[in-house]
């Protein structure tokens, strides 16, 4: 009965290494990893087994034992501050074995050193680990096929990719098992931008603020990931939302650690009849901008220094008049904000992504809005620190150098 009970709450991790941490993690007995992996540490509870696979060497070493919970900064001078996301290791005085071509045989067992290994996994790798010649395939091969069938049950829970470009496209608003926002709302925000936003800039328990909420697409991803959130608008669409005109926020200074934002671009969709709602005013006019740019002037003011605020928008082109709706409000926050980048969101659930709009665009030769953009800026720590000259090795500027020297 015991041994069924430990059985049934078998669960492995395997952590990653180079050739110049792998040292560190066996003499501190100490397993880390940076904020890519950072949800995989939450899941990592004191006694799991862990492995360590050095991705140079190819060698992947177990098994250890977790002391610990996953926790953040538990040996906050480990790696020099590089891998924060860590958990103490133990071995249980077990020996501890390699196994070489390491990549190749996690493969061929179907397992990803990336995510949390189940009951089998573990069972398997221990059991290849203390006898690799004796270690049987045969039950991994009926595996392979089951994994295949169950792909899309995968996917859907899956969440989504951290962004490594300025390019993002999805085909779906939403993800996961549970809806974030709805997508009956006109002007809903694609979820994965929220997802790669707190992911990149927040930790958990770190305060995320959307001023102009929506049907709270914001709200549902902090959510899950585990951050708090304060969400308003003027006109809510839910009980958690609170009614707010987003050109005062209720909020101290220096109080939020992210802000999101897909305010109205213009008055090409009606959200409501609030008079408060900026989405009654043109982007043809300049008021549309002086509007915003109290918004922005708030989220300024509330944002902790050196936080960041994410502001997504759209261009126009309405009866032959192309509004450049994305320069203009970029051009009001830089007065405000540092620019981190700037990334293209292809656009894809629109109403005017049909035949009938296609065959208009080319008859009448104009083009549909194919992206949006998020701005990605932040609050300077010390508003002289943009100032700062920097550092660039670049040819091209040495080049320059030189010229004005000559
Ligand atoms: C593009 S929608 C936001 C969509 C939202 N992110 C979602 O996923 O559902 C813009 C929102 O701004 C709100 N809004 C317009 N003017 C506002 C103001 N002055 N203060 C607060 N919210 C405002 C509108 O009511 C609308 O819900």
């Amino acid at each position: 009965m015991a041994e069924s009970q430990e059985l049934s709450t078998l669960r492995g991790h395997i952590f990653a290494c180079t050739k110049s941490s792998e040292r560190e993690c066996l003499e501190r007995m100490v397993f880390g990893t940076n904020k890519i992996y950072a949800e995989k540490i939450n899941k990592v509870k004191a006694g799991d087994k862990l492995f360590l696979i050095n991705v140079d060497s190819d060698k992947l070493y177990g098994p250890f034992a977790a002391a610990t919970d996953g926790g953040f900064n538990l040996v906050p001078d480990a790696w020099k501050g590089k891998y924060p996301y860590q958990v103490k290791v133990e071995n249980h005085d077990e020996e501890i074995k390699a196994i070489e071509n390491a990549k190749k045989v996690l493969s061929k067992m179907a397992i990803s050193w990336k995510e949390s290994l189940d009951e089998r996994k573990t069972k398997s790798l221990l059991s290849y680990l203390g006898a690799p010649l004796a270690f049987d395939w045969g039950p991994l091969a009926a595996e392979r096929i089951r994994l295949k069938t169950n792909d899309k049950r995968d996917i859907e829970e899956e969440k989504p990719r951290l962004e490594a470009t300025t390019h993002w496209d999805y085909p779906k608003q939403s993800y996961g098992k549970t809806p974030k926002g709805s997508n009956k709302y006109a002007g809903v925000t694609p979820a994965f931008i929220i997802y790669n936003l707190v992911q990149r800039y927040t930790e958990p328990g770190d305060l995320v603020l959307d001023p102009m909420a929506g049907s709270g697409t914001t709200l549902d991803v902090c959510k899950e990931e585990g951050r708090k959130c304060i969400v308003y608008d003027v006109v809510p669409t839910r009980p958690e939302i609170i009614q707010n005109d987003a050109r005062k926020i209720p909020l101290p200074d220096k109080s939020v650690d992210l802000i999101f934002i897909d305010s109205p671009y213009g008055d090409n969709i009606r959200y409501n009849e609030h008079p408060a709602n900026i989405g009654h005013i043109s982007a043809e006019s300049e008021e549309l901008y002086d509007e915003l740019e109290k918004v922005m002037s708030e989220c300024h003011r509330v944002l902790k220094p050196g936080k960041v605020l994410g502001w997504l928008i759209g261009d126009q082109w309405v009866k032959k008049k192309f509004t450049p709706v994305g320069f203009k409000v970029h051009e009001r926050l830089s007065k405000h904000f540092d620019t981190v980048d700037l990334i293209c969101v292809v656009r894809r659930s629109q109403s005017s992504n049909t035949g009938i709009w296609y065959n208009r665009a080319i008859r009448f030769n104009f083009y549909l809005r194919g992206f949006k953009y998020l701005f990605i800026m932040r609050k300077p720590q010390d508003e002289a620190s943009t100032q700062k000259k920097r550092k660039v090795a670049w040819k091209y500027y040495e080049r320059v150098k030189k010229r004005q020297s000559e």
